[in-house]
């Protein structure tokens, strides 16, 4: 059984449908009528999301599930004229309780005016998977892009209005959910992740 850690709807939705199309079933904690919410201590990527993988199958063997396979991601968006602001803290930039649209009008207001030389960012998706034997193991995944001149497309979460993909002409926010999964950092991070469950 796979187990998938997570609160955020808009990552459950695009790690089930990967998991779907390779044929492999993944729950959440939501699923299971569970709710937990690890504090992300740590200072990278590949922390939290081992910190939110160990602590979520900790939490199940509690709960009974001590077969439980569970995998969770920590990612967020680098944005290098902003010295790779917001990065870790993506989820908390400008207060935790900010919505994400006020979030992506202040990027855009602050990297106005910069050529597209210079509003070059990127997604980073780590994911880590935690075996009931306590073993681990972390895959990432980035997709390079640009900081729109303008929010667009209404599909996605998160930061997806305003992150520009030069190779598909569009706003992230503007593909279908199985054109991001193609290529997104959070697809590339679990088609890995994929290959080597599978190859266990
Ligand atoms: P965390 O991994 O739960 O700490 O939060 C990651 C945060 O990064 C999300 O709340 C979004 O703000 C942002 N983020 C992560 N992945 C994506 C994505 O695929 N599109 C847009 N925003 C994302």
């Amino acid at each position: 059984m796979y187990v998938f850690a997570t609160n955020n709807p808009g990552k459950a939705r695009e790690l089930k449908e990967i998991f779907g199309s390779a044929g492999l079933e993944l729950q959440t904690l939501h699923d299971l009528n569970l709710s937990l919410s690890p504090e992300e201590t740590g200072n990278t990527f590949e922390e939290n999301s081992k910190i939110k993988a160990v602590e979520t199958a900790e939490f199940l063997r509690l709960h009974g599930y001590l077969d439980a396979i569970v995998l969770a991601d920590d990612s967020g968006l680098a944005i290098d004229a902003m010295d790779g602001r917001p990065g870790v803290d993506s989820a908390l930039f400008l207060g935790a309780d900010t919505p994400h649209g006020q979030r992506n009008a202040f990027i855009i207001n602050e990297l106005h005016g910069k050529p597209p030389g210079e509003r070059t960012a990127y997604f980073v998706c780590v994911i880590t998977c935690c075996w009931p034997s306590g073993e681990v193991l972390t895959v990432r995944g980035e997709l390079e892009g640009l900081i729109a001149q303008a929010a667009k497309g209404e599909n996605g979460f998160g930061y997806d209005p305003i992150f520009y993909v030069p190779t598909l002409d569009k706003n992230m926010a503007e593909l279908s959910q199985e054109e991001k999964n193609k290529i997104s950092h959070r697809g590339q991070a679990v088609r890995e992740m994929i290959k080597k469950l599978k190859g266990k």
